[in-house]
C-alpha cells in the first residue's frame, strides 16, 4: 500500500455485531473511513455501530451498506457504493460467517450448501470483489479474511464449520499467490472461543459426546483460561491493515489463548 494516501478506506462484512463490530471500531480509530456491511435485518445494528464511531470521533467517516455476502450482487454492490462515496479501497475484511452445530452424520445438503455458500462463497465473492478494485487502484491493498481454530483442526458437532474455514486458509493461501504482484497481501485469522452472539447463541448449545459444554471444555483447553474478547481480534486485525505487516502474506494465524499451537 501506499504510505502516503490518507484516510484509507476499509469495508467489514459481518460488523453489526460481535467481532466484526469489534474490527470496525478499531479500524474507525485507527484512522480507516469505515464501511459497516452486514445482512439488511441488522440494518438498526448498523446504524449503532456508525454511531458509536462518531460519538468517539465526530469527524470520523462511516458508511452503512446492507449486504449478503452469499450474493455477488450485493457484494459487488457494497465495493461500488464504497468506491463512489469514498474513492476507493484499501482494506477488506471478510469476517461474516455462521455457525450451525450438528453431527456430520445428520447435517443436510440444504445445510451443509447454505452454510458454505456464506462461509465460503461470501468470501471469495469479497475477496474477487475487493482485489479487482485493488489491482485497478494499482496502490495495493490489505485482504483479510475469518477463519478459526476449527479451520486448523476438526471438532465434533461442527464438522460443516470446520470444514469451511479450512477452506478459507486455502483460499487465503491461493489468493495471496495470485495477487501479490499487485502489492495485495491476504491473511486470516483464526479466532478460538471469542465471546460473541455467535459463541453464546450457536456454540454454546453445543454438547459434545462427552457431556461436556464446548465452550467449557474449550476454556479447559486454554492455557489462558479464560474466553476472549472480540477486541483480542480486532487489535490483531488492526495490525493485519497496517504497514507493520507489509511482508506477510498467505497467513492463518490462530489468536485462541493457546489452545492450538502451529
Ligand atoms: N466467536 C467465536 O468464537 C469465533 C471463533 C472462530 C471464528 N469466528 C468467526 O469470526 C467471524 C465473526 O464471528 P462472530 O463470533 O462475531 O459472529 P456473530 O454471529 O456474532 O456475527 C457474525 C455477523 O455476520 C453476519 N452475517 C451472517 N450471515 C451473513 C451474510 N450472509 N451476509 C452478511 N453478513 C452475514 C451476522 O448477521 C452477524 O452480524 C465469523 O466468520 C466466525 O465464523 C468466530
Amino acid at each position: 500500500m501506499s504510505p502516503n494516501t490518507q484516510p484509507k478506506t476499509a469495508i467489514v462484512t459481518g460488523a453489526a455485531q460481535g467481532i466484526g463490530k469489534a474490527i470496525a471500531i478499531q479500524l474507525a480509530n485507527d484512522g480507516f473511513s469505515v464501511v459497516i456491511s452486514d445482512i439488511a435485518a441488522k440494518q438498526s445494528l448498523m446504524d449503532d455501530v456508525a454511531a458509536e464511531i462518531k460519538t468517539k470521533n465526530v469527524d470520523a467517516r462511516t458508511l452503512v451498506v446492507p449486504a449478503d455476502v452469499s450474493s455477488a450482487s450485493d457484494v459487488n454492490n457494497l465495493v461500488a457504493k464504497t468506491k463512489e462515496t469514498f474513492g476507493g479501497l484499501d482494506v477488506m475484511v471478510a469476517n461474516a460467517g455462521v455457525c450451525w452445530s450438528k453431527s456430520i452424520l445428520d447435517v443436510t445438503v440444504e445445510e451443509w450448501e447454505k452454510l458454505f455458500a456464506i462461509n465460503v462463497r461470501g468470501v471469495l465473492l469479497c475477496y474477487q470483489a475487493a482485489a479487482r478494485l485493488m489491482i485497478e487502484q494499482k496502490r495495493g491493498g490489505r485482504i483479510i479474511g475469518a477463519s478459526s481454530i476449527a479451520g486448523k483442526k476438526g471438532s465434533a458437532m461442527i464438522g460443516a464449520y470446520s470444514a469451511s474455514k479450512f477452506a478459507i486458509r486455502s483460499l487465503t493461501q491461493t489468493a495471496a499467490c495470485e495477487w501479490g504482484v499487485h502489492g495485495i497481501t491476504v491473511n486470516a485469522y483464526a479466532p478460538g472461543t471469542i465471546d460473541t452472539p455467535m459463541l453464546r447463541e450457536a456454540a454454546g448449545a453445543v454438547i459434545t459426546p462427552s457431556g461436556a459444554s464446548i465452550i467449557d471444555q474449550f476454556k479447559a483447553a486454554t492455557p489462558l483460561g479464560r474466553v476472549g474478547e472480540p477486541e483480542e481480534i480486532a487489535n490483531f486485525v488492526s495490525m493485519l491493515a497496517s504497514e507493520k505487516s507489509s511482508y506477510m502474506t498467505g497467513q492463518t494465524i490462530t489468536i485462541d489463548g493457546g489452545i492450538w499451537f502451529d
